[in-house]
Protein backbone atom coordinates (compact mmCIF):
# COMPACT_ATOMS: atom_id res chain seq x y z
CA UNK A 1 0.00 0.00 0.00
CA UNK A 2 1.08 3.79 -0.80
CA UNK A 3 1.41 5.99 1.60
CA UNK A 4 -2.23 7.57 0.91
CA UNK A 5 -3.65 4.44 2.25
CA UNK A 6 -5.17 3.05 -1.16
CA UNK A 7 -3.52 -0.31 -2.40
CA UNK A 8 -1.93 1.58 -6.00
CA UNK A 9 -2.37 5.04 -5.01
CA UNK A 10 -5.68 5.79 -7.44
CA UNK A 11 -8.00 6.25 -4.99
CA UNK A 12 -7.41 9.44 -3.50
CA UNK A 13 -6.82 11.45 -6.79
CA UNK A 14 -5.62 15.36 -6.13
CA UNK A 15 -6.78 17.95 -8.63
CA UNK A 16 -4.05 20.12 -9.07
CA UNK A 17 -3.65 23.64 -11.72
CA UNK A 18 -1.03 22.90 -13.77
CA UNK A 19 1.89 25.24 -13.58
CA UNK A 20 3.24 25.29 -17.14
CA UNK A 21 2.32 23.66 -20.42
CA UNK A 22 2.09 20.06 -20.65
CA UNK A 23 0.16 19.11 -23.97
CA UNK A 24 -2.88 17.52 -22.89
CA UNK A 25 -4.90 20.61 -23.83
CA UNK A 26 -4.04 19.56 -27.59
CA UNK A 27 -6.13 16.40 -27.46
CA UNK A 28 -9.11 17.97 -29.55
CA UNK A 29 -6.77 18.89 -32.17
CA UNK A 30 -5.51 15.34 -32.33
CA UNK A 31 -8.60 14.15 -32.00
CA UNK A 32 -9.48 16.52 -34.98
CA UNK A 33 -5.87 15.71 -37.06
CA UNK A 34 -6.82 11.96 -36.44
CA UNK A 35 -10.02 12.11 -38.47
CA UNK A 36 -8.48 14.56 -41.10
CA UNK A 37 -5.68 12.07 -41.61
CA UNK A 38 -8.31 9.51 -41.95
CA UNK A 39 -10.31 11.09 -44.17
CA UNK A 40 -13.77 11.94 -44.97
CA UNK A 41 -16.05 9.97 -47.06
CA UNK A 42 -19.20 11.40 -48.68
CA UNK A 43 -21.30 9.90 -50.84
CA UNK A 44 -23.97 12.36 -53.31
CA UNK A 45 -26.43 11.56 -55.22
CA UNK A 46 -27.82 13.26 -58.36
CA UNK A 47 -30.92 12.52 -59.77
CA UNK A 48 -32.64 14.41 -62.91
CA UNK A 49 -34.17 13.33 -66.42
CA UNK A 50 -30.68 12.97 -68.89
CA UNK A 51 -28.55 15.38 -70.19
CA UNK A 52 -29.56 18.67 -67.39
CA UNK A 53 -25.81 18.71 -66.94
CA UNK A 54 -25.31 16.26 -64.10
CA UNK A 55 -21.88 14.80 -64.88
CA UNK A 56 -20.69 18.35 -65.78
CA UNK A 57 -21.65 19.87 -62.87
CA UNK A 58 -20.12 17.49 -60.18
CA UNK A 59 -16.65 17.93 -62.51
CA UNK A 60 -17.93 21.59 -61.75
CA UNK A 61 -18.27 21.00 -58.10
CA UNK A 62 -15.12 19.17 -57.57
CA UNK A 63 -12.83 20.25 -60.23
CA UNK A 64 -12.08 16.83 -60.95
CA UNK A 65 -12.53 14.84 -64.44
CA UNK A 66 -14.69 12.35 -61.95
CA UNK A 67 -16.72 11.51 -64.59
CA UNK A 68 -15.49 10.91 -67.97
CA UNK A 69 -16.88 12.80 -71.47
CA UNK A 70 -20.17 11.02 -72.19
CA UNK A 71 -20.14 9.91 -75.52
CA UNK A 72 -24.33 10.23 -76.34
CA UNK A 73 -25.68 6.47 -76.93
CA UNK A 74 -26.72 6.58 -80.73
CA UNK A 75 -30.85 6.39 -81.19
CA UNK A 76 -30.71 2.81 -82.59
CA UNK A 77 -28.91 1.85 -79.51
CA UNK A 78 -30.27 -0.71 -77.10
CA UNK A 79 -31.61 1.31 -74.03
CA UNK A 80 -32.15 -0.08 -70.70
CA UNK A 81 -35.33 -0.08 -69.51
CA UNK A 82 -35.13 0.62 -65.96
CA UNK A 83 -33.38 3.37 -63.87
CA UNK A 84 -30.13 2.24 -63.16
CA UNK A 85 -28.05 2.82 -59.89
CA UNK A 86 -24.35 3.81 -61.07
CA UNK A 87 -21.46 5.02 -58.37
CA UNK A 88 -18.18 6.34 -58.85
CA UNK A 89 -15.29 6.95 -56.35
CA UNK A 90 -12.93 9.01 -56.12
CA UNK A 91 -10.01 9.85 -53.29
CA UNK A 92 -9.63 13.50 -53.37
CA UNK A 93 -6.77 15.64 -51.59
CA UNK A 94 -6.98 19.14 -50.69
CA UNK A 95 -4.18 20.91 -48.50
CA UNK A 96 -3.53 17.50 -46.76
CA UNK A 97 -7.09 17.00 -46.13
CA UNK A 98 -8.57 13.79 -47.91
CA UNK A 99 -11.94 12.92 -48.80
CA UNK A 100 -13.09 9.73 -50.50
CA UNK A 101 -15.94 11.26 -52.69
CA UNK A 102 -18.65 8.60 -54.23
CA UNK A 103 -20.97 10.09 -56.62
CA UNK A 104 -24.36 8.08 -57.30
CA UNK A 105 -25.92 8.54 -60.46
CA UNK A 106 -29.62 7.40 -61.66
CA UNK A 107 -28.98 7.00 -65.57
CA UNK A 108 -32.77 6.58 -67.14
CA UNK A 109 -34.63 8.48 -64.18
CA UNK A 110 -37.44 10.22 -65.87
CA UNK A 111 -36.16 8.92 -69.75
CA UNK A 112 -38.85 6.10 -70.08
CA UNK A 113 -42.44 6.68 -71.53
CA UNK A 114 -44.06 5.78 -67.70
CA UNK A 115 -42.05 7.33 -65.29
CA UNK A 116 -44.14 6.85 -62.66
CA UNK A 117 -41.81 4.23 -60.60
CA UNK A 118 -38.89 5.95 -61.12
CA UNK A 119 -38.14 7.16 -57.82
CA UNK A 120 -38.22 3.42 -56.52
CA UNK A 121 -35.37 2.19 -57.56
CA UNK A 122 -33.57 4.70 -56.07
CA UNK A 123 -35.33 4.85 -52.95
CA UNK A 124 -34.50 1.32 -52.47
CA UNK A 125 -31.09 2.08 -52.87
CA UNK A 126 -30.68 4.80 -50.01
CA UNK A 127 -32.47 2.17 -48.21
CA UNK A 128 -30.12 -1.06 -48.53
CA UNK A 129 -27.34 1.67 -47.74
CA UNK A 130 -28.91 1.87 -44.40
CA UNK A 131 -29.51 -1.46 -43.82
CA UNK A 132 -25.45 -1.86 -44.36
CA UNK A 133 -24.77 0.69 -42.23
CA UNK A 134 -27.11 -0.63 -39.44
CA UNK A 135 -25.60 -4.34 -39.82
CA UNK A 136 -22.02 -2.52 -39.41
CA UNK A 137 -23.39 -0.92 -36.50
CA UNK A 138 -24.51 -4.65 -34.75
CA UNK A 139 -21.80 -6.31 -35.71
CA UNK A 140 -19.38 -7.09 -32.56
CA UNK A 141 -16.14 -5.30 -33.99
CA UNK A 142 -17.76 -1.72 -34.72
CA UNK A 143 -13.96 -0.15 -35.46
CA UNK A 144 -14.24 -0.13 -39.05
CA UNK A 145 -17.86 1.03 -39.94
CA UNK A 146 -17.55 2.08 -43.88
CA UNK A 147 -20.47 4.88 -44.52
CA UNK A 148 -21.82 4.73 -47.56
CA UNK A 149 -24.74 6.45 -46.92
CA UNK A 150 -26.10 8.95 -49.45
CA UNK A 151 -25.47 12.26 -47.47
CA UNK A 152 -27.03 14.67 -50.07
CA UNK A 153 -28.77 14.31 -53.41
CA UNK A 154 -28.88 16.90 -55.86
CA UNK A 155 -32.05 17.05 -57.63
CA UNK A 156 -31.81 18.53 -61.37
CA UNK A 157 -34.89 20.56 -62.35
CA UNK A 158 -35.42 20.86 -65.86
CA UNK A 159 -35.14 24.46 -66.88
CA UNK A 160 -38.93 25.14 -68.46
CA UNK A 161 -39.74 27.97 -66.56
CA UNK A 162 -43.06 27.12 -65.74
CA UNK A 163 -43.31 24.70 -62.42
CA UNK A 164 -42.55 21.36 -61.04
CA UNK A 165 -43.46 18.50 -62.84
CA UNK A 166 -45.26 15.37 -61.86
CA UNK A 167 -42.43 13.63 -61.54
CA UNK A 168 -40.05 16.01 -59.70
CA UNK A 169 -42.62 16.22 -56.94
CA UNK A 170 -43.21 12.41 -56.82
CA UNK A 171 -39.44 11.57 -56.44
CA UNK A 172 -39.41 14.43 -53.48
CA UNK A 173 -42.40 13.33 -51.97
CA UNK A 174 -41.10 9.77 -51.72
CA UNK A 175 -37.44 10.60 -50.58
CA UNK A 176 -37.50 13.88 -48.28
CA UNK A 177 -37.22 11.96 -45.47
CA UNK A 178 -34.65 9.37 -46.88
CA UNK A 179 -32.32 11.96 -48.16
CA UNK A 180 -31.06 15.63 -48.07
CA UNK A 181 -32.67 17.12 -51.17
CA UNK A 182 -30.68 19.97 -52.75
CA UNK A 183 -32.70 20.90 -55.75
CA UNK A 184 -31.32 22.75 -59.03
CA UNK A 185 -32.37 24.04 -61.70
CA UNK A 186 -30.18 22.85 -64.07
CA UNK A 187 -28.62 24.87 -67.11
CA UNK A 188 -30.02 27.74 -65.88
CA UNK A 189 -28.21 29.90 -68.35
CA UNK A 190 -30.89 28.69 -70.88
CA UNK A 191 -33.57 31.11 -68.74
CA UNK A 192 -33.07 34.87 -68.33
CA UNK A 193 -32.61 36.56 -64.79
CA UNK A 194 -36.61 37.31 -64.65
CA UNK A 195 -37.31 34.16 -65.86
CA UNK A 196 -34.83 32.57 -62.90
CA UNK A 197 -36.37 34.66 -60.46
CA UNK A 198 -39.71 33.61 -60.96
CA UNK A 199 -39.33 30.15 -61.63
CA UNK A 200 -37.73 29.53 -58.31
CA UNK A 201 -40.73 31.20 -57.22
CA UNK A 202 -42.89 28.49 -58.41
CA UNK A 203 -40.74 25.60 -57.69
CA UNK A 204 -40.71 26.62 -53.61
CA UNK A 205 -44.37 27.52 -53.85
CA UNK A 206 -44.69 23.78 -55.53
CA UNK A 207 -42.43 22.07 -52.82
CA UNK A 208 -44.35 24.15 -49.88
CA UNK A 209 -47.97 23.05 -51.19
CA UNK A 210 -46.97 19.29 -50.89
CA UNK A 211 -44.68 19.45 -47.50
CA UNK A 212 -41.73 18.77 -49.30
CA UNK A 213 -38.50 19.03 -46.62
CA UNK A 214 -35.59 20.23 -48.32
CA UNK A 215 -32.40 20.36 -47.15
CA UNK A 216 -32.17 23.72 -44.64
CA UNK A 217 -28.57 24.85 -43.18
CA UNK A 218 -29.40 25.29 -39.62
CA UNK A 219 -28.69 28.16 -37.50
CA UNK A 220 -27.65 27.59 -33.92
CA UNK A 221 -28.26 29.78 -30.91
CA UNK A 222 -25.64 32.19 -29.86
CA UNK A 223 -24.57 31.86 -33.96
CA UNK A 224 -22.65 35.38 -34.58
CA UNK A 225 -23.94 38.05 -36.99
CA UNK A 226 -21.73 36.82 -39.72
CA UNK A 227 -22.54 33.10 -40.18
CA UNK A 228 -26.37 33.54 -39.81
CA UNK A 229 -26.21 36.16 -42.89
CA UNK A 230 -23.90 33.62 -44.50
CA UNK A 231 -26.42 30.67 -43.92
CA UNK A 232 -29.90 33.09 -44.63
CA UNK A 233 -28.00 34.09 -47.88
CA UNK A 234 -27.68 30.61 -48.85
CA UNK A 235 -31.07 29.36 -47.84
CA UNK A 236 -32.18 32.66 -49.71
CA UNK A 237 -30.85 31.03 -53.14
CA UNK A 238 -32.43 27.61 -52.99
CA UNK A 239 -33.43 26.28 -55.77
CA UNK A 240 -29.97 26.70 -56.88
CA UNK A 241 -29.97 28.30 -60.20
CA UNK A 242 -26.64 26.70 -61.90
CA UNK A 243 -24.61 26.51 -64.68
CA UNK A 244 -21.79 23.84 -65.02
CA UNK A 245 -18.85 23.64 -67.45
CA UNK A 246 -15.62 21.51 -66.99
CA UNK A 247 -13.83 23.84 -69.56
CA UNK A 248 -12.20 27.03 -69.18
CA UNK A 249 -13.10 30.16 -71.51
CA UNK A 250 -11.77 33.42 -72.19
CA UNK A 251 -13.72 36.08 -71.25
CA UNK A 252 -13.80 39.38 -73.63
CA UNK A 253 -11.83 41.37 -71.21
CA UNK A 254 -9.36 39.07 -71.08
CA UNK A 255 -9.93 36.84 -67.97
CA UNK A 256 -9.81 32.94 -68.34
CA UNK A 257 -12.60 31.45 -66.42
CA UNK A 258 -14.81 28.52 -66.38
CA UNK A 259 -17.54 29.36 -67.93
CA UNK A 260 -19.82 28.82 -70.98
CA UNK A 261 -19.18 31.13 -73.93
CA UNK A 262 -21.81 32.16 -76.16
CA UNK A 263 -22.39 34.64 -78.95
CA UNK A 264 -23.36 37.24 -76.83
CA UNK A 265 -20.93 36.82 -73.79
CA UNK A 266 -19.27 34.74 -71.06
CA UNK A 267 -21.29 33.00 -68.54
CA UNK A 268 -19.29 32.19 -65.57
CA UNK A 269 -19.67 28.98 -63.21
CA UNK A 270 -18.39 30.99 -60.47
CA UNK A 271 -19.57 34.18 -60.59
CA UNK A 272 -22.11 35.05 -58.28
CA UNK A 273 -23.88 37.98 -60.48
CA UNK A 274 -24.38 34.75 -63.14
CA UNK A 275 -25.63 31.87 -61.47
CA UNK A 276 -25.86 30.00 -57.77
CA UNK A 277 -23.09 27.69 -58.50
CA UNK A 278 -20.80 29.64 -55.55
CA UNK A 279 -23.29 28.95 -53.52
CA UNK A 280 -24.31 25.67 -54.14
CA UNK A 281 -20.75 24.70 -53.66
CA UNK A 282 -20.64 26.36 -50.54
CA UNK A 283 -23.90 24.21 -48.92
CA UNK A 284 -22.40 21.20 -50.26
CA UNK A 285 -18.54 21.23 -49.61
CA UNK A 286 -17.35 24.23 -48.19
CA UNK A 287 -19.68 24.90 -44.78
CA UNK A 288 -22.31 22.34 -44.38
CA UNK A 289 -20.61 19.23 -45.70
CA UNK A 290 -20.65 18.24 -42.17
CA UNK A 291 -23.72 19.19 -41.58
CA UNK A 292 -25.22 16.82 -44.17
CA UNK A 293 -23.38 14.26 -42.64
CA UNK A 294 -24.80 15.04 -39.28
CA UNK A 295 -28.70 15.20 -40.59
CA UNK A 296 -28.03 11.72 -42.80
CA UNK A 297 -26.89 10.37 -39.12
CA UNK A 298 -28.71 12.05 -36.35
CA UNK A 299 -32.06 12.32 -38.06
CA UNK A 300 -32.55 10.92 -41.67
CA UNK A 301 -30.87 7.33 -40.84
CA UNK A 302 -32.07 7.37 -37.40
CA UNK A 303 -35.60 7.54 -38.13
CA UNK A 304 -35.29 5.01 -40.52
CA UNK A 305 -33.82 2.86 -37.81
CA UNK A 306 -36.47 3.44 -35.34
CA UNK A 307 -39.42 2.47 -37.73
CA UNK A 308 -37.47 -0.58 -38.79
CA UNK A 309 -37.18 -2.02 -35.63
CA UNK A 310 -40.64 -0.49 -34.64
CA UNK A 311 -41.46 -2.64 -37.69
CA UNK A 312 -39.96 -5.49 -35.83
CA UNK A 313 -41.40 -5.22 -32.66
CA UNK A 314 -38.65 -3.14 -30.98
CA UNK A 315 -38.96 -0.42 -28.45
CA UNK A 316 -36.78 2.21 -29.13
CA UNK A 317 -35.40 4.58 -27.14
CA UNK A 318 -37.44 7.25 -27.38
CA UNK A 319 -34.83 10.03 -27.79
CA UNK A 320 -33.60 9.11 -30.89
CA UNK A 321 -37.10 11.21 -32.25
CA UNK A 322 -36.12 14.16 -30.41
CA UNK A 323 -34.95 17.30 -32.45
CA UNK A 324 -31.33 17.41 -31.68
CA UNK A 325 -30.73 20.92 -29.70
CA UNK A 326 -27.39 22.74 -29.95
CA UNK A 327 -27.45 22.54 -25.74
CA UNK A 328 -28.65 18.79 -25.46
CA UNK A 329 -25.60 17.87 -28.16
CA UNK A 330 -23.21 19.69 -26.28
CA UNK A 331 -24.30 18.03 -22.70
CA UNK A 332 -24.31 15.01 -24.81
CA UNK A 333 -20.71 15.78 -25.78
CA UNK A 334 -19.09 16.40 -22.71
CA UNK A 335 -21.22 13.22 -21.16
CA UNK A 336 -19.37 10.90 -24.04
CA UNK A 337 -16.09 12.96 -23.04
CA UNK A 338 -16.20 12.04 -19.73
CA UNK A 339 -17.01 8.85 -20.13
CA UNK A 340 -13.92 8.63 -22.58
CA UNK A 341 -11.70 10.31 -19.28
CA UNK A 342 -12.98 7.80 -16.95
CA UNK A 343 -12.27 4.91 -19.45
CA UNK A 344 -8.76 6.33 -20.34
CA UNK A 345 -8.53 6.90 -16.19
CA UNK A 346 -9.19 3.39 -15.68
CA UNK A 347 -7.36 1.82 -18.48
CA UNK A 348 -4.51 3.57 -16.72
CA UNK A 349 -4.94 2.14 -13.45
CA UNK A 350 -5.23 -1.63 -15.21
CA UNK A 351 -1.94 -0.71 -16.46
CA UNK A 352 -0.61 0.37 -13.14
CA UNK A 353 -1.74 -2.52 -11.39
CA UNK A 354 -1.04 -5.12 -13.90
CA UNK A 355 2.61 -3.38 -13.46
CA UNK A 356 2.63 -4.25 -9.58
CA UNK A 357 1.20 -7.72 -10.16
CA UNK A 358 4.17 -8.39 -12.26
CA UNK A 359 6.38 -6.87 -10.05
CA UNK A 360 5.23 -8.31 -7.31
CA UNK A 361 4.98 -12.10 -9.45
CA UNK A 362 8.85 -11.57 -10.37
CA UNK A 363 9.62 -10.61 -6.55
CA UNK A 364 7.91 -13.74 -5.23
CA UNK A 365 9.99 -15.71 -7.32
CA UNK A 366 13.22 -14.45 -6.62
CA UNK A 367 12.00 -15.22 -3.22
CA UNK A 368 11.69 -18.92 -3.76
CA UNK A 369 14.63 -18.97 -6.02
CA UNK A 370 16.55 -18.15 -2.70
CA UNK A 371 14.92 -20.02 -0.83
CA UNK A 372 15.74 -23.13 -2.98
CA UNK A 373 19.04 -21.80 -3.20
CA UNK A 374 19.23 -21.43 0.65
CA UNK A 375 17.23 -25.36 1.13
CA UNK A 376 20.17 -26.43 -1.57
CA UNK A 377 23.01 -25.45 0.32
CA UNK A 378 21.71 -26.06 3.63
CA UNK A 379 21.05 -29.86 2.70
CA UNK A 380 24.71 -30.08 1.22
CA UNK A 381 25.70 -28.53 4.43
CA UNK A 382 24.01 -31.35 6.17
CA UNK A 383 25.52 -33.97 3.61
CA UNK A 384 28.93 -32.79 5.06
CA UNK A 385 28.30 -33.11 8.71
CA UNK A 386 26.81 -36.55 8.27
CA UNK A 387 30.15 -37.68 6.99
CA UNK A 388 32.31 -36.00 9.17
CA UNK A 389 30.92 -37.75 11.71
CA UNK A 390 30.33 -41.06 9.98
CA UNK A 391 34.44 -40.54 9.73
CA UNK A 392 34.78 -39.20 12.88
CA UNK A 393 32.77 -42.27 14.42
CA UNK A 394 35.12 -44.46 12.37
CA UNK A 395 38.11 -43.21 13.31
CA UNK A 396 36.74 -43.09 17.01
CA UNK A 397 36.05 -46.85 16.80
CA UNK A 398 39.18 -47.81 15.15
CA UNK A 399 37.79 -49.11 11.99
CA UNK A 400 38.98 -48.71 8.74
CA UNK A 401 37.51 -45.49 6.41
CA UNK A 402 36.35 -46.39 3.53
CA UNK A 403 38.89 -45.13 0.90
CA UNK A 404 37.74 -42.16 -1.15
CA UNK A 405 36.67 -43.24 -4.92
CA UNK A 406 39.07 -43.41 -7.12
CA UNK A 407 41.92 -42.23 -4.04
CA UNK A 408 44.57 -44.56 -2.86
CA UNK A 409 44.95 -46.51 -0.28
CA UNK A 410 47.49 -45.23 2.37
CA UNK A 411 48.85 -48.14 3.93
CA UNK A 412 48.93 -46.13 7.75
CA UNK A 413 44.78 -46.10 7.79
CA UNK A 414 44.73 -49.82 7.11
CA UNK A 415 44.29 -51.91 9.77
CA UNK A 416 47.50 -54.57 10.91
P1 LIG B 1 -26.86 11.91 -68.70
O1 LIG B 1 -25.54 11.27 -68.48
O2 LIG B 1 -27.47 11.58 -70.02
O3 LIG B 1 -27.80 11.69 -67.58
O4 LIG B 1 -26.57 13.48 -68.81
P2 LIG B 1 -26.09 14.47 -67.71
O5 LIG B 1 -27.22 14.97 -66.96
O6 LIG B 1 -24.94 13.89 -66.95
O7 LIG B 1 -25.56 15.69 -68.60
P3 LIG B 1 -24.10 16.04 -69.06
O8 LIG B 1 -23.31 16.60 -67.96
O9 LIG B 1 -23.55 14.89 -69.80
O10 LIG B 1 -24.43 17.25 -70.03
C1 LIG B 1 -25.25 17.11 -71.17
C2 LIG B 1 -24.95 18.27 -72.12
O11 LIG B 1 -25.35 19.49 -71.50
C3 LIG B 1 -23.50 18.43 -72.48
O12 LIG B 1 -23.42 18.80 -73.81
C4 LIG B 1 -23.03 19.57 -71.60
O13 LIG B 1 -21.98 20.31 -72.17
C5 LIG B 1 -24.29 20.41 -71.50
N1 LIG B 1 -24.34 21.16 -70.25
C6 LIG B 1 -23.93 20.76 -69.05
N2 LIG B 1 -24.14 21.70 -68.13
C7 LIG B 1 -24.70 22.76 -68.79
C8 LIG B 1 -25.16 24.05 -68.38
O14 LIG B 1 -25.11 24.43 -67.23
N3 LIG B 1 -25.70 24.84 -69.36
C9 LIG B 1 -25.79 24.45 -70.63
N4 LIG B 1 -26.30 25.29 -71.49
N5 LIG B 1 -25.38 23.25 -71.05
C10 LIG B 1 -24.85 22.40 -70.15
Amino acid sequence: PTPNGSAHGFSNIVRKKLMGYVGFANLPNQVHRKSVKKGFQFTAMVVGESGLGKSTLINTLFNTQLYPRKVPLPPSAERPKTVAIESITADIEENGVRLRLTVVDTPGFGDFVDNDESWKPILENIEARFDEYLEQENRVNRQKIVDNRVHACLYFIQPTGHSLKQLDIEFMRRLHTKVNLIPVIAKADTLTDEEIVSFKQRVLSDIAEHNIRIFQAPIYENEDEETVAETEEIASKIPFAVVGSDQEVDTPDGRTVRGRSYPWGVVEVDNEDHCDFVKLRQMLVRTYMEELREHTNLHLYENWRSEKLHAMGVAQDSSVFKEVNPAAKLAEERTLHEAKLAKMEAEMRMVFQQKVSEKEARLKQSEEELYARHKEMKEALEKQRGELEDKKRRIESGRPLTPEKGGSRKKGFLRP
